[in-house]
């Protein structure tokens, strides 16, 4: 069959114009860009006018799907392979604990996960505080340890959706990341790829968020499931709060330490609720219960049983890692020195500037500050007061966990935290709620 061929100029000049792609067109584009025939100066021009003018359902999915296409796909027969997926933030763990319990009822958990973006941590980087945990598994080894062990965790490889690999890496010098269309691509054409047959979303909103708004939020929720849909797959998403960290573990070790207490019933009621919920949406998913509150009902059982625990740490075993973490939390690095932030006023914990919170964290190097930094698992934060907590003056707000050479990074800390990050009111502050809204 003989391949058709478009012309770059006219299709970047509809798009700037607010026309509409179609689905060949978008094919070719990519694809050439992908081999080369097309340089980066005209993939930008197209990805900015993409950005401005944005992309309809149809546009989104042909898009996704030129992405999925320039890699390996893998495929798994039956219902039951169900992942979930983050748009990131602050102390956001909750995959060491949903994927055990999902798996431990019955839910083939397929999870290619990624490193830290900007403010946010990455799921692939924390687990790399378990000594001799390997995420670099080839698709092979993954797809066989899914059928396997019914759980496996990896991060990027290059196989899986290259087209976005280098798209991603246009868009973050060209200010095109935060679209909606774009975004949807991204992550669904990695998502289809890694073989999951359901889906599901936790859309963070907030201050520590990429999507500022619950509008934003939303937004991106309808177009990914509208895009799932249109590659049938099942799929739901929850639009859940970040004004502020995910239980009171900031961090890498100490982010590991609060997933296995977690695992163990004393985590705290924040993450254990959001891990509870999203777990039980894969279980429901997966057709493993009919109805939703069976579900929960299981992903709780799954806890308190002792078995997603189990499960934890048959996935550290089965990829190398020390399993005897789990009882012994002195095997995991963790700095030494802690120096204590405490209030400098008596009220309620009003607000905090989440972003602000993982930038300080980098600071210590708890984060990167260049694509090829190295990550200090040593650091981190533990936070004692959350929003709408009473707060006295003098009172510990949080600890800083820190190299003894760190003290005075770890003062300037205390300091920016104090002006910048913290609002604390005289006013009686309510609980946010976690679970904003569900979209299916
Ligand atoms: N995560 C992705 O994988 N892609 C995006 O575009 C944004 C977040």
């Amino acid at each position: 069959m003989k391949k058709e061929s478009f012309q770059v100029y006219p299709l970047i000049d509809r798009k700037k114009n607010g026309g509409v792609l179609t689905a060949k067109e978008i094919k070719w584009f990519i694809q050439s860009y992908t081999e080369n025939k097309i340089p980066d100066y005209q993939m930008s021009a197209m990805l900015m006018a993409m950005f401005i003018r944005g992309m309809d359902g149809a546009e989104t999915a042909a898009l996704t799907d030129a992405m999925l296409e320039s890699g390996k796909q893998l495929k798994f027969p039956g219902k039951n392979v169900i992942d979930k997926h983050s748009t990131g933030g602050i102390g956001d763990k909750a995959s060491f604990i949903l994927a055990p319990i999902a798996s431990a009822a019955g839910v083939k958990v397929p999870m290619i996960a990624g490193r830290g973006l900007g403010h946010t941590g990455g799921t692939v980087d924390k687990i790399e505080a378990v000594a001799g945990f390997t995420t670099a598994l080839d698709l092979e080894t993954f797809a066989k340890k899914l059928n396997e062990e019914g759980l496996v965790l990896i991060g990027q490889t290059p196989d899986i959706a290259p087209a976005d690999r280098l798209i991603y890496a246009l868009r973050d010098v060209t200010a095109t990341i935060d679209s909606i269309p774009l975004i949807t691509a991204s992550i669904m054409s990695k998502k289809l790829a890694e073989g999951a047959n359901g889906i599901v979303f936790d859309i963070k909103t907030g201050t520590g968020a990429f999507m500022r708004t619950t509008r934003d939020a939303r937004a991106l929720g309808k177009s990914l499931i509208g895009t799932s849909k249109r590659f049938k797959k099942k799929a739901v998403a929850l639009i859940t709060d970040m004004n502020q960290p995910l239980g009171n573990a900031v961090g890498h070790s100490n982010e590991i330490i609060e997933s296995i207490e977690t695992l163990k019933g004393k985590g705290p009621r924040d993450l254990t609720d959001l891990s509870v919920a999203l777990a039980a949406h894969m279980i429901h998913l997966a057709g493993v219960e009919k109805s939703f509150e069976k579900a929960r009902a299981k992903a709780e059982l799954m806890v308190s049983s002792g078995k997603a625990l189990a499960e934890f740490r048959k996935l550290l075993r089965s990829q190398g890692g020390d399993d005897r973490v789990v009882d012994d939390y002195g095997l995991l690095p963790l700095a030494k020195v802690r120096t204590e932030v405490t209030a400098n006023r008596s009220g309620y914990v009003k607000m905090f500037q989440n972003e602000q919170i993982g930038l300080l964290l980098i600071l210590l190097g708890g984060g990167r500050k260049a694509k090829a930094d190295a990550i200090d698992h040593q650091v981190g934060f533990h936070f004692h007061k959350k929003i709408g907590d009473r707060v006295k003056k003098g009172e510990p707000i949080f600890t800083i966990y820190h190299h003894a050479h760190q003290q005075a990074t770890a003062d300037e800390i205390r300091a920016r935290f104090l002006k910048d990050v913290l609002t604390v009111s005289v006013m009686k502050v309510k609980t946010p709620k976690l679970i904003l809204e569900k979209l299916s």
